[in-house]
């Protein structure tokens, strides 16, 4: 996989530590400048598509959102050839479309996040940088993943802010409340600094979220981890068809973004 661009990149969250469908053809043990990815990189093949997969927290699941070290995992998708990558994510919904078991491909992102690495332009600079983020996702990426979901017949909105809280606590009432008024639409941990950094690179981003709750305060009760495993189990078949349905145009596009 040494040709740059044509291999799709999948960041899988809870719920997607390992992809399964994914015809393996071996894994990567790598490190970078920032340090140790969360996991090996997977190489592989998903509907004939070159795929490189990373499990945002450690295969097995171990290591919370404000602990990923996001910057590790965008350069060594980076360093592998990638230059697509899908995120996925499960997510609260704070709209009232977005229930359990719903997929959301979010058009934009508020970040509540602190504390985190949240750029590669630090340091030892020649010259300060600040990149445009006005559209944090890809558009031409979106399209595909909205055409994938309308093909699978997955029920999904194809809209929506994220708003990406610290964690790993949930939320407050008053603080989802407070969400939806700054105008998000779904909340989750890990978007960013993650959609930040790929677009530091200049590598087109886009999130697949899977809601796996109603946000707090949003439903007559509390949030159990129960209930999320339950979501996990119904959605992420869903999440894995688009995944599926979507990788020749995402690798067609990803091949286009090799030439240009
Ligand atoms: N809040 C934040 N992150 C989440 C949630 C939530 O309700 N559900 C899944 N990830």
């Amino acid at each position: 996989m040494s040709d740059t661009g044509s291999v799709v990149g999948i960041i899988g969250g809870t719920g997607l530590t390992t992809l399964s469908g994914l015809e393996v053809k071996g894994a990567r043990t790598v490190d970078t400048p920032w340090g140790v990815p969360s996991s090996d990189l997977t190489e592989g093949c998903l509907d004939g598509q070159s795929v490189m997969f990373l499990s945002r927290h450690g295969n097995p699941h171990r290591i919370p959102p404000h602990e990923v070290n996001y910057r590790a995992n965008i350069k060594a998708l980076y360093d592998a050839g990638v230059r697509t990558v899908v995120g996925v994510n499960a997510v609260g919904g704070i709209h009232s479309d977005m229930g359990p078991a719903c997929v959301v491909i979010p058009d934009q992102i508020i970040d509540y996040t602190w504390g985190r690495a949240g750029t590669f332009f630090e340091g030892d600079l020649e010259a300060v940088t600040h990149i445009d983020f006005t559209w944090p996702y890809d558009q031409a990426a979106r399209d595909i993943l909205i055409r994938a979901a309308t093909n699978c017949q997955v029920p999904f909105a194809g809209f929506g802010v994220y708003g990406a809280t610290q964690g790993p606590r949930l939320e407050t009432a008053a603080e989802i409340r407070r969400m939806e008024r700054d105008g998000c639409d779904l909340v989750g941990m890990t978007g960013m600094p993650e959609a930040a950094l790929a677009a530091e690179l200049g590598m087109r981003y886009v999130c697949l979220g899977l809601v796996v709750n109603r946000a707090a305060g949003k439903s007559d009760h509390i949030i159990t981890m129960e209930e999320i495993e339950a979501a996990i189990e119904q959605g992420m078949s869903g999440v894995r068809q688009i995944l599926e349905n979507s990788m020749a145009d995402l690798g067609a596009l990803a091949s286009l973004s090799q030439s240009s």
